[in-house]
């Protein structure tokens, strides 16, 4: 909910893809050469020869909607996000599930920088406000295509020499998709690569600019960030801004949210060129960290009805009932444990609100009702017990 508000008070729309889409656009929209596609991909031909994919991430699937419903005409800028399971064929770790949730925003239609800005400042206010803030935004710049193209050459040219020393996935990324070694875990890999050509060093002038407005704009947000000019993100559509929200609670697999820019992405799919940016979050990664912290989250609930004895424990599902339907949310005990346990479990529900029922309270047209927080108590006619709790308290 929190992340829903965020998202709906900064002016985005929820939008729903399908859980799977063809096959093909997975491949053409995330990139051939990317582990997404050449490994993780949950893919099946149907009885109608059909070749699907349970999504493995949300944004292909929301630029086909937008280009297949025309979403570009209907506005010259399209704010959205989604939420829902995704699909990946991943060895499964801590944090890293083969099928995950993601929350997700797109904001399709404009290049301004202050777009990319606001997609992080979004993105950090979700997480601020479940309650995570220890967090660290990496930032970097993958640049135009054409900046891409420049670097991939040059880090081909620098790496052949050493191609018998990288390990054998960066062997394999060398010629396929040589910027996936910048990730690379592999300690020797990694040490190669210390004297390798920079990719913020060899953007052109315009994509350098670009670069340094965006960091401008997150500076006066109050955004702090760290650049990680290794960050290259593992799907191929980016362009200029990539971005990841890190945790240093979550060990191997950090990365709460991922996102950037993609502005080549929609014509490549089919329709008008449209630069975009947007991300995702994992939320089982966030339900970790709310875990660490021990605040699991709680449901809002207004009223938690406690009862014992059987006469009791009837009146207290029609009173629960009765709550429910004037609109108050309500939880109530089924343990019949003693009072002080259904008491503990009221305080952690989180309700503002706790209905006694006992035997003189099961006999009587009466309940009582306690402020949890003051540990107020007053009787009450189970007539008036919906006005009272609607009450306003001094
Ligand atoms: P991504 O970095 O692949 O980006 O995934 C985003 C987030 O989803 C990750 O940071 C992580 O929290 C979570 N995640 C990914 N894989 C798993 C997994 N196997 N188990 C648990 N959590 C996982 C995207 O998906 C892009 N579509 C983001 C984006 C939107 N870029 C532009 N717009």
């Amino acid at each position: 909910p929190a992340s829903e508000s965020t998202s709906l008070a900064a002016g985005y729309q929820e939008i729903r893809p399908p859980i799977f889409e063809f096959t093909d656009l997975f491949v053409r929209g995330i990139g051939e050469a990317t582990d997404v596609v050449d490994k993780e991909m949950y893919s099946f031909r149907t009885k109608g020869d059909d070749d699907i994919t349970l999504r493995p991430e949300g944004t292909a699937g929301v630029v086909r909607s937008y280009i297949q419903h025309s979403l570009h005409a209907q506005g010259d800028v399209q704010r959205l996000w989604y939420c829902g399971p995704m699909f990946r064929y991943e060895r499964p770790q801590k944090g890293r599930q083969r099928q995950f949730h993601q929350i997700g925003l797109e904001l399709l239609g404009t290049d301004d920088p202050r777009a990319d800005a606001e997609a992080i400042a979004v993105a950090t206010d979700t997480l601020k406000a479940i309650g995570l803030a220890n967090l660290s935004v990496s930032l970097n710049s993958v640049g135009s295509r054409e900046d891409r193209q420049a670097f991939r050459s040059a880090l081909n040219r620098y790496l052949e020499p050493f191609q018998d020393d990288l390990d054998p996935d960066s062997q394999a990324r060398l010629i396929r998709n040589p910027l996936r070694i910048l990730d690379s875990k592999v300690e020797r890999t990694q040490e190669l690569l210390i004297g390798a050509p920079q990719l913020l060093e060899t953007l052109c002038p315009e994509s350098r600019s670009r670069f340094d407005r965006v960091r401008s704009q997150l500076e006066a947000l109050g955004i702090t960030y760290a650049i990680d000019p290794k960050l290259v993100r593992g799907l191929d559509y980016y362009t200029h801004t990539a971005f990841e929200i890190q945790s240093d609670d979550l060990g191997a697999q950090n990365a709460v949210c991922g996102g950037g820019r993609y502005d080549g992405l929609v014509s490549e799919l089919g329709g008008p060129e449209t630069a975009s940016v947007g991300w995702a979050m994992g939320m089982e990664r966030l339900i970790l960290l709310l875990q660490e912290k021990q605040e699991a989250p709680q449901l809002p609930v207004d009223v938690y009805v406690v009862s014992k004895g059987e006469a009791a424990e009837n009146v207290a599902l029609a009173i629960a009932q009765q709550l429910r339907e004037a609109g108050i949310a309500t939880s109530m005990d089924f343990s019949g444990s003693a009072f002080k346990k259904q008491f503990k479990r009221a305080d952690r529900s989180g309700a503002t609100w706790a209905v006694i029922i006992g035997d003189a309270e099961a006999e009587s047209d009466r309940v009582q009702l306690k402020h949890l927080e003051s540990g107020e108590q007053v009787t009450v006619e189970r007539t008036d017990l919906v006005s009272a709790i609607r009450a306003p308290r001094s």
